[in-house]
């Protein structure tokens, strides 16, 4: 029997610590927030990605009264992205997050698993890492890559 574990690499840092690229995407990702259609959760989230060609696309959660129908920050961000600027590479995205009485979520929001799958494609079309920012009120969380939010992910079925 072999036996391994896999580390995920996490920077924890506020945000007066970030770059002014990734603060900027942060705003957006805070503001995307507010377009958020969740009348039946009320959970807000809002996405922001950063393409190659410098155009940063936003997305939020929309719900629907048949609830799997509704679509993740995460993935109304990235379908919008590749839809709009197939030939931009992304670079980075950031995700924040507003509870049911509008405040900021303290902890840092992190994708679903089908969000983490659907961001994975684009990594790997990329073909260089992804930089993930998870956006919480007391502090925010940096991964090098959507690979390491998707530990042993479906990669391939040749
Ligand atoms: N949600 C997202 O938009 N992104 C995530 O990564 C997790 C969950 C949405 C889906 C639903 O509209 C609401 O948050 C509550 O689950």
């Amino acid at each position: 029997m072999k036996e391994f574990e896999i580390v995920i690499p996490v920077k924890a840092v506020n945000y007066d610590e970030l770059d002014e690229t990734d603060r900027t995407l942060v705003d957006s990702a805070r503001q995307a927030t507010e377009r958020s259609y969740a009348p039946y959760s009320n959970f807000c989230v809002g996405a922001a990605i950063l393409l190659s060609n410098g155009e940063i696309v936003t997305g939020a959660n929309q719900e629907n009264v048949a609830y799997p129908s509704g679509t993740c920050a995460e993935r109304t961000a990235c379908y919008y992205a590749h839809a709009t600027y197939p030939d931009a590479k992304f670079k980075t995205i950031a995700i924040a997050a507003r509870d049911t009485s509008g405040n900021e979520i303290v902890n840092p929001v992190a994708p679903c698993g089908a969000c983490r799958q659907a961001l994975l494609e684009y990594e790997t079309l990329a073909g260089e890492n992804v930089k993930v920012i998870l956006v919480g009120s007391k502090e925010i969380f940096i991964l090098p890559s959507v690979a390491a939010t998707l530990p042993l992910a479906f990669t391939d079925f040749d």
